[in-house]
Parts: structure tokens; sequence; C-alpha cells
């Protein structure tokens, strides 16, 4: 081979050489950066408060939003369905919500911060179905003296307007109730309460 041919060889594996490298080395920084960053925005971003927007929630509609993977429910409860919960409470395992399902700011006979708006996990405390709405007064399905509440359809728990659990039915306790508090009178942020809990 000539002098030429040698450099030439030599040039080729040179450059092969520097990619190799450059690849690897951009591996080498991005694989760190990629670990030190992900973590810890995916666990903000699960564990973040969230906003829930009541500006337009009509009386008796559910507005429904998530926080860390949860439904979370909002009901503007009507003066007739405020009305209606003391009346419900012989048929409830825990009218007075004595079980700690609740923060301390809740637990009161309409289980929530204002009266008409009620904050609630939408998770069943059975075996964690979702329940359904079901606002409507006496259903078929439900009986004469259903007065509006959720229906648990994987194994028949009910709870009434204030997630208080009936009694009889598999749930053993009231729907949950998360932290939370308002930030104006048509916010309200989930997950976090100012420490008033
Ligand atoms: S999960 Fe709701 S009744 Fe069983």
């Amino acid at each position: 081979m000539s002098a030429q041919g040698v450099n030439k060889t030599r040039r080729r594996v040179l450059v092969a050489a520097t990619s190799v490298v450059g690849a690897v080395g951009a591996g080498f920084v991005a694989v760190p950066f990629i670990a030190s960053m992900n973590p810890s925005a995916k666990a903000r971003a699960a564990g973040a408060p969230v906003k829930a927007d009541i500006s337009k929630l009509e009386p008796g509609a559910l507005l429904r939003v998530k926080f860390r993977g949860q439904p979370i429910w909002v009901v503007n409860r009507t003066p007739e369905m405020l009305e209606n919960l003391p009346t419900l409470d012989a048929k409830l395992v825990d009218p007075q919500s004595t079980v700690p399902q609740q923060p301390e700011y809740c637990q009161n006979p309409t289980r929530s911060i204002k009266p008409n708006y009620f904050v609630a996990i939408g998770i069943c405390t059975h075996l964690g179905c979702s329940p359904t709405y079901r606002p409507e007064l006496a259903p078929d399905d439900l009986g004469a003296e259903w007065k509006g509440g959720w229906f648990c359809p994987c194994h028949g728990s009910k709870f009434d307007l204030a997630g208080r659990v009936y009694k009889g039915v598999p749930a053993p306790t009231n729907l949950v109730i998360p932290k939370h508090t308002y930030l104006t009178d048509t916010t309200i942020l989930v997950g976090e309460d100012g420490g008033q809990a």
C-alpha cells in the first residue's frame, strides 16, 4: 500500500471511531438527564393539587376532575337536596361522619365547606369501583325512598348526597372527602387546604 493509501485508510478509521465515541457520548449525556428529570416531574404532576372551575356548575349537576389518578366529584346540591339529608340519618351507617373519612372542616351535617358544594373522591369504599350519580327522586330501580345519591354498580352499595353509606350494603364507610379549599368563590383547589386539615 502506498503512503497515500495508508493515510486514507487511517482517516476512515478515525472518522468511524469519532462517530462511535460521539454516539456513546451523546448517550451518556442524555440518559442521566432523562433519569434525573422524569421521576420528579412525574411525581409532581401525579401529586399536584388540581383546580376545579365550578362557575358553570348548575344546581343539581356533577362535575368530574381527576386528582392523583382518581375521580373527584363536585356536586352543586340544591336546597331540596340539602333539606333531605337529615331525613336519611336513621338509614345510614355513620350519619355523623365519626369515622375520619374527611378533613375536620367537613365533619358536619353536609360533609362540606360550603353547604351546597359537595366534594368527594368518586371511589366506592367497598372494592374501589366508581359509583354512578343518581340524583333523581324515587327512581323505579332504587325505590320510593331514594332521595338522590350514588349507586355502585359493582355490588350495590348506596350513598346519599353527602357520600354517607347506607346500612345493609357491602361498603363499610362513607365516601372519602379529599383535602380542598376555595381559591375564589368559583374555584376549588383539590389536594391542598393550606394546613387546615
Ligand atoms: S365496589 Fe362498590 S359495592 Fe363493591
